[in-house]
């Protein structure tokens, strides 16, 4: 992707937006960070939202308004990002995977309440890749079994799961702005939704050190600095402005990718009936990946492995006592998928470039 392309695109509105912050020197909690975040408010329909230092912090500071910590246990997919578990073992709760399903590569909601213990406290779905996973049975599950739902929404901003926006649907949204991320900040970044204000209340308190700030230096709740920066909530404020508009584009790109590439021997990204996914990456899965990364970089495009090893073979997340073998979908996934180039503001003639690399790898084998 180009991220330059897109700044001198927005450069006019950017750069005044950047210049009001330093003008003012109010760097941390400032005017750019509340309006921001009232704007959140708007564009999540009324949910309330708090801006957070990044998505992995958005996490964090989540579970610990949920009050999940030592001795819990979390519900995830093992394909995905390592953020989504590594928050769990950083408040000190457990996370328990579940595989996915090969279709859509997000967490299978048939396998969910298999692994619900007593200590089950929580379950986190991942919107990978931009597209919603099935949200209706996850949170059937969550309701029966009593379980808070927090949705990673780090690649999915702007999705949809029938009509309503991801991160609304469960008890917290937590969103990435990661700069290469659909709504990307200019250095980390990251903020959290949700439709119950009291939470909402309790998330902002917690990601600045646990005061209310009414009065300064009384802490009562357990905190921390996960606060975003005014710099980067004034960028974030002129993007989002544009971000249905660039996942529109996205979606347009895509369904030409999908279009041209029917028929060739490959698995293109699912869709499905309920979901509007924000392409946030375009994967596919063949078992010659390797060759086709190979193939694709030798006409100067860039494709990309995404999640090569899962969380449960995770050196560092070795206590949980995964192995091989435990998750086949998801260790499918990881050997054989591939996202190719796909960006809002990629030109005809780049598309018709990949289209014609991909084609001539197919039509080689
Ligand atoms: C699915 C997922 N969860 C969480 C994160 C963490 O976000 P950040 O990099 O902003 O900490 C990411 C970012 O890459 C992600 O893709």
């Amino acid at each position: 992707m180009d991220l330059v392309r897109q700044y001198r695109a927005i450069q006019r509105e950017i750069d005044p937006a950047l210049r009001e912050v330093i003008e003012r020197q109010q760097f941390i909690q400032g005017p750019a960070v509340k309006r921001f975040e009232k704007n959140l408010g708007t564009y999540f329909e009324g949910a309330v939202g708090v801006g957070v230092a990044s998505g992995s912090e958005a996490l964090v500071v989540a579970l610990m308004a949920l009050g999940v910590g030592s001795g819990d246990e979390v519900v995830t997919t093992p394909h995905t990002f390592y953020a989504t578990a590594a928050s769990v073992m950083r408040v000190g709760a457990k996370p328990v995977f579940v595989d996915i399903d090969p279709a859509t590569m997000n967490i299978d909601p048939a396998l969910i309440e298999g692994v619900v213990t007593p200590r089950t406290k929580a379950v986190i779905p991942v919107h990978l890749y931009g597209l919603p996973a099935d949200m209706d049975p996850i949170l059937a599950v969550a309701r029966r079994r009593r379980l808070h739902v927090v949705e990673d929404c780090a690649q999915a901003v702007g999705a949809s799961y029938k009509g309503k926006k991801v991160g609304t649907l469960g008890d917290i949204g937590c969103f990435s702005a990661y700069p290469a991320k659909n709504l990307g900040a200019f250095g980390d970044a990251g903020f959290v939704v949700s439709t119950d204000a009291a939470l909402a209340a309790r998330m902002s308190q917690i990601r600045d050190n646990g005061s209310a700030r009414e009065e300064k230096y009384r802490h009562e709740l357990f905190g921390y600095n996960a606060r975003l920066d005014s710099i980067q909530a004034a960028v974030l404020d002129v993007k989002l402005r544009r971000i249905d508009a660039w996942n529109a584009r996205r979606r347009e790109i895509a369904s030409r990718y999908s279009e041209v590439f029917a028929g060739l021997d490959m698995v293109l990204p699912a869709e499905g009936k309920s979901a509007t996914h924000v392409f946030h990456l375009y994967v596919v899965r063949t078992p010659r990946c390797d060759a086709l990364v190979a193939h694709l970089k030798a006409r100067e495009v860039e494709s990309r492995h995404y999640y090569p090893i899962p969380l449960h073979l995770q050196e560092s997340l070795r206590s949980l006592s995964y192995k091989a073998g435990d998750f086949p979908a998801a260790e499918e996934a990881a050997r054989t998928n591939l996202a190719i180039p796909l960006f809002p503001e990629m030109t005809q003639a780049e598309q018709d470039h990949v289209i014609k690399a991909v084609r001539e790898f197919f039509k080689r084998s």
